[in-house]
């Protein structure tokens, strides 16, 4: 095909991704917008419907791109130079812009669809340092309140000036948070004075919560001042004030879905944020606070240029996870940062009977849906590329026997076609072992009864995990279980949950194989106490808190409030912080 604008230089292409990039942006930012006013109006389907359609975005803006880039290119579309020429001009054009580095991402994105790139390409995409233009960028313009009585009154004014709708009761809320704040500062040490009151120029929304991000500045120290907001009927109330890192941090979570961070729009761009969010939680990688306000797509970027450099350490090694070895995954680790990074086999064990289409899925319904603290964030690759030298040799003979299809080595780069990356937590099974051999019951407790209300959980966002076994959940540092393995994962709606027949007569009961008529998704509860390998200890215990789990009327009941669409309310702090009512 002779294409009509095949003279294209690699300048008009930087302008024209450029151009792209900016529709994208534009969108994403009126998407976290609408995302506010659906909290503001408490249309909470509405804003489920604006959360799957940004998550969409990236994907949907890079076609449209795509689809005009090769009608106008044609077989130039692939070519070397072109791109080479056009990520210089790119580097240009993106260097004094706030939002450069995620430009760049979007660059990055557009060219290696374009030239179906393996591995990084230097000449033709922004890798390692390269990604973050060198201006630095201007810091995010906080609102700033006279830090020197953390009084009631400016604390009003906070919420005065900040909240996405109006107050049920801003001057008892701000009494609340006045005292709370004062707590934390006692508790945190030090009569030294707060010299700074500041918040994100804006809210954070998701789900049905609303967040105002702020911090107070003691000495050379921050303490979060995070307020946590419910729109209820008679209007917008504090449900929780965390001031604490751990709490901060949980809020943020690879386990909860992106935030829409909907922001003054001269507050700064998404890096003077996420610097922003890095003091109030200074261990978190940067790569995981731009995730958490939706720009994951960057995240990933940033996440691979970690692991670049975590790979470049001496004596680094990819190495076996702990833990039972999956039949559908390969999965491996590297030590010094917590990411696992898991690869299909070729062809998955009994009793597994899904396709790699199927497990994709699973995954794909986890990126698109709630996660509500119960599900790892899972980041995919295409083109992967790793050092062969890094890799300890039984994890690459496993890659090379089980998954020879999509992993290939050459020379000394290994190159695995797709894969998907995980916050690396501790299986729940491995977890449990521990805490008995260092006869630690009140771990073993806690983390038992957590992943029934993890089950709990799940079913109540139609979620129904399929492999209910205990090493397919993990064990955060927060000591929270979380789900992680998503081959059989399916809407909760989708199975039929029925109860045992009785046996017709003694014969039947001896039989190995069911007596009765098994159709394909339907799922027997009764049967789960037997195989999921529940400590002998604590079974009595959780039998009383969360049997229901293993009566097939329980996940009835939860199919039909699944049905009816309602839209549960989580909160990512515990229930003991948060305020009285009144
Ligand atoms: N995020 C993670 N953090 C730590 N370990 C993990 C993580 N994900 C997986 N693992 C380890 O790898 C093993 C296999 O992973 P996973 O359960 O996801 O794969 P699978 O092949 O689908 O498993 P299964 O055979 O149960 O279907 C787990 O049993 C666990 O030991
Ligand atoms: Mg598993």
């Amino acid at each position: 095909m002779t294409s009509p604008a095949s003279t294209w230089t690699g300048d008009a292409l930087a302008e024209r991704v450029l151009a792209s990039f900016e529709v994208y942006d534009a969108e994403f930012r009126a998407l976290t917008r609408r995302f506010g006013l659906s909290f503001r109006d408490r249309a909470w389907a509405d804003g489920q419907r604006i959360a799957l359609e940004r998550l969409l975005l990236y994907t949907v803006s890079l076609e449209e791109l795509l689809d005009d880039v090769r009608l106008s290119l044609g077989d130039a579309a692939g070519d070397e130079m072109l791109w080479a020429e056009a990520r210089e001009r790119f580097g240009r054009l993106s260097d004094d812009r706030d939002d450069g580095e995620i430009a760049r991402s979007f660059f990055n994105s557009v060219g290696r669809r374009a030239r179906g790139t393996v591995g990084i390409g230097p000449r033709t995409e922004f890798v390692g340092d390269e990604v973050i233009p060198d201006t630095t960028p201007h810091p995010l313009r906080t609102r700033r309140y006279p830090p020197q009585a953390l009084s009631a009154e400016v604390l009003e004014k906070v919420l005065e000036d900040l909240a996405p709708a109006r107050l049920a009761d801003p001057a008892g809320d701000a009494r609340k948070i006045a005292a709370a704040a004062e707590e934390a500062l006692c508790a945190t040490g030090g009569d030294d004075e707060i010299v700074a009151l500041e918040f994100v120029p804006g809210c954070f929304f998701r789900s049905k919560g609303a967040y105002l991000v702020g911090r107070m500045l003691r000495c050379d120290e921050f303490v979060p001042l995070v307020l946590a907001l419910v729109h209820e009927e008679e209007g917008v109330r504090t449900d929780a004030v965390l001031t604490r890192t751990d709490e901060v941090s949980v809020v943020f979570g690879f386990s909860r879905s992106y935030f829409h961070a909907d922001l003054d729009p001269d507050a700064g761009g998404a890096r003077a944020l996420v610097d922003f969010l890095h003091t109030l939680m200074p261990h978190r990688r940067e790569d995981e606070l731009f995730t958490s306000v939706g720009y994951n797509r960057h995240g990933k970027t940033l996440l691979f240029r970690a692991l670049q450099e975590h790979l470049a350490r001496p004596g680094a090694r990819l190495e076996r996870t702990q833990g039972v070895p999956g039949l559908v995954m390969i999965v491996f680790t590297l030590p010094s940062i917590d990411v696992v990074f898991k690869v299909m086999r070729d062809r998955f064990g009994l009793p597994k009977r899904t396709s790699r289409q199927r497990v994709r899925e699973g995954y794909r319904l986890v990126f698109l849906g709630d996660r509500v603290g119960r599900l790892a964030d899972a980041q995919e690759f295409e083109g992967l590329v790793l050092p062969v030298d890094r890799f300890a040799p039984e994890v690459l003979d496993e890659l090379c026997r089980e998954a020879g299809s999509i992993v290939h080595v050459e020379a000394d780069a290994v190159t695995i076609d797709h894969l998907y990356t995980e916050r690396r937590l501790t299986p729940l099974d491995v977890h449990l072992r521990e805490a008995a051999e260092r006869r630690d019951e009140t771990a073993e407790r806690a983390a038992l009864l957590d992943y029934g209300q993890a089950l709990a959980d799940l079913a109540a966002i139609n979620v129904f995990p399929g492999d209910l076994l205990l090493k397919n959940f993990g064990v955060t540092r927060h000591g929270r279980v979380v789900f992680y393995d998503y081959d059989e994962l399916t809407r909760l709606t989708d199975v039929r949950f029925r109860e045992l027949p009785e046996p017709r007569d003694e014969l039947d009961e001896l039989r190995a194989e069911p007596w009765f008529y098994v159709a394909e998704g339907d799922v027997f509860p009764e049967e789960w106490p037997a195989f999921i390998g529940i400590p002998e200890r604590l079974r009595e215990e959780f039998m009383v808190r969360y049997g229901a789990l293993f009566t097939a009327e329980f996940w009835r009941q939860m199919q039909e409030q699944a049905r009816s669409r309602e839209l549960v309310d989580f909160f990512p702090y515990p229930e003991s912080r948060r305020l009285p009512k009144g």
